[in-house]
Order: structure tokens, then C-alpha cells, then sequence
């Protein structure tokens, strides 16, 4: 408690907001400013007046802010919260693949780094890439890095012909599997499943909905049902849970569990906001590059 509170009060002294992504701990959730999913986190990044943005999720969700802010301090609590999706690519690897494609257009998955960003034409994330490919024009090639696994729900959804890289989020590929969503559904007969699009296209198939994590949100809201099977990380239950107290959530595992985001404490939180710490620095011209690939994405 008094931690929190300690929390407060600085965020107060110092001009600190604190953006929350759905799948932090609870505690983390608990105390935000706002909680959200990465298009709405990089909206509110872009909109803030605070001068600390404090960012509790991954890496390139703090970069995103800090290249919609640059003016602004923008402070990542564990410096080591890195995406392994986002980590699948590198900017040589998008260059090469750019340069066997020269006449491609390039849509980054928000999951990616300042600098594969910077290479990019346009930004999306999994609540807009149907409504960003859809808005391209027919007789252009399209690159779409860097998960594969939405990339082929993106092109099952729009028609268009991608070309793909080959990553995936170890959570979605590797622990919400097919024969999880049909053990739970044996368990659960009148549940609804909602699946994230980085899951493999069976358990997609499977869904009665393919959403981002603010989309399960509004979904759950909104639908008369009582029971949900949930094929996204675990953290989101507990927001889930706290909005809908009558409604019941089950996990396709147990096991979906994003290492990284679960980096974040309330003592680092607390120390990297008193000490001003684990800041996140962007070459200007990443950044100038960067954003409008982000900017594109923000106008569809
Ligand atoms: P959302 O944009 O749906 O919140 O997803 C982010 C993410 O990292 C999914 O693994
Ligand atoms: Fe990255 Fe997957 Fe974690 Fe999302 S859940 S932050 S895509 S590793």
C-alpha cells in the first residue's frame, strides 16, 4: 500500500503518467493511468500532456511512445523487457528482403523496433491490419513483418497477397494450441472463444472471435453470454474479470504467459520513476523515420 502510494505522489511531483499494457500484473494494472492495448496505449502516448510517460509493458510499445513524444521522458521499469517477436527481425534483415522486392510497400507490425520501424511505409497493430492492408492499393506488393501468424490471418482477411517473414510470439504459436481450445470447450460447452490473431490459423478457426486484447475487452462487454475460453495472455483475465465480476474467464493455458511482461514490479516502477531511470533514447532520425510509418498508421 505504501508503495503505491509512494507511486502516486511522485507521478504527481514530477508530471507522470503511468500507461499499462493488458497483459501487466495485476498490481501494475491496478495502479495505471490508463490501461489499454498497443494502439490505444500509442494514442494515448501521442495525446499526453504529462512530461513522464511511464511505460509498463515491452520495449516496443516504450519506444512507440517515446517516437509519438520525443519531447517527453519516457521510462521503461525493467530495461529488459524485450518482445521476442519484435526481436525476430532487424532492420538488415528487413533491408535485405526490401532489396529482393524493391517496388513492395512494407507494413511493420507494431511489435518491431524503432529501426525495422524507420524501414517501414506503415505501422499497424492487431486492431487495425485488416484496416490498414485494406486501405493499400491492389496492384502493389505488400511486405508484412514480422508475425507470420497474423500476416496469414491478414491475408485470409483482406485477399491480398502478402509476403511474409517468418517470426511468431512464442505464447500465441507455442502455448495456445488447438487441443487446449477443444479440452477447455469439452469443460466449457457454452463458453465463447476469443483468440488473438498471433495464434496458429487452426486455433483462429476455431474462434468465434479474432481479436486484439482492447477487442476482447469491448467483446466481453457487450455480449449476453456468461463464459468466455480466452486464447490471448494470461494477464488480460484480470482486467477481464474486474470489469465483468459476473462473467467467467478460462484460460485455453495456463501456460500463456509472457515472460517479459511479467518483468515489471511495483519496486521497479517505483524506482525507475524516483531515479528517473532505464530512459528510452532514439537516434533523432530512427525517430523522424520511424514516425511516419507510425503517423500513416494513425491516419487510416
Ligand atoms: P494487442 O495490441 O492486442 O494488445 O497485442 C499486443 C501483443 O503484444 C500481443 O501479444
Ligand atoms: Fe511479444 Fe508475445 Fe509477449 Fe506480446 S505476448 S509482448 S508478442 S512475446
Amino acid at each position: 500500500m505504501e508503495l503505491t502510494e509512494e507511486i502516486k505522489r511522485l507521478c504527481q511531483k514530477k508530471k507522470a503518467i503511468i500507461l499499462v499494457h493488458n497483459y501487466q500484473p495485476g498490481e501494475i494494472q491496478d495502479i495505471a493511468d490508463f490501461v489499454g492495448d498497443s494502439l490505444e496505449l500509442s494514442r494515448k502516448a501521442a495525446e499526453t500532456k504529462a512530461e513522464i510517460i511511464i511505460f509498463c509493458g515491452v520495449r516496443f510499445m516504450a519506444e512507440t511512445a517515446k517516437i509519438l513524444s520525443p519531447d517527453r521522458t519516457v521510462l521503461l521499469p525493467d530495461p529488459e523487457a524485450n518482445c521476442p517477436l519484435a526481436d525476430m527481425i532487424t532492420s538488415e534483415g528487413l533491408k535485405s528482403l526490401k532489396a529482393e522486392h524493391p517496388d513492395a510497400l512494407v507494413v511493420s507490425y507494431v511489435n518491431t523496433s524503432a529501426e525495422v520501424k524507420a524501414e517501414s511505409d506503415y505501422c499497424c497493430t492487431s486492431a487495425n491490419g485488416i484496416k490498414v492492408i485494406d486501405s493499400l492499393p491492389t496492384d502493389r506488393k505488400i511486405i508484412f513483418t514480422p508475425d507470420s501468424n497474423l500476416g496469414r490471418y491478414l491475408i485470409e482477411k483482406t485477399g491480398k497477397d502478402l509476403i511474409l517473414w517468418d517470426g511468431y510470439c512464442y505464447v500465441h504459436h507455442q502455448r495456445i494450441t488447438l487441443e487446449g481450445v477443444r479440452r477447455a470447450k469439452s469443460l466449457h460447452p457454452e463458453a465463447k472463444i476469443l483468440v488473438h490473431p498471433e495464434c496458429l490459423m487452426e486455433v483462429i478457426e476455431s474462434a468465434d472471435a479474432v481479436l486484439s486484447t482492447k477487442g476482447m475487452c469491448e467483446y466481453v462487454k457487450r455480449e449476453v453470454a456468461d463464459e468466455f475460453i480466452i486464447g490471448t495472455e494470461l494477464g488480460i483475465i484480470h482486467r477481464l474479470s474486474k470489469e465483468n465480476p459476473t462473467k467467467r474467464f478460462y484460460p485455453v493455458s495456463e501456460e500463456a504467459i509472457c515472460e517479459s511482461m511479467k518483468l515489471t514490479t511495483l519496486e521497479k516502477l517505483e524506482r525507475s520513476l524516483r531515479e528517473e531511470i532505464h530512459k528510452i533514447e532514439l537516434d533523432p532520425q530512427i525517430v523522424a523515420q520511424a514516425r511516419s510509418a507510425i503517423e500513416r498508421m494513425l491516419a487510416i
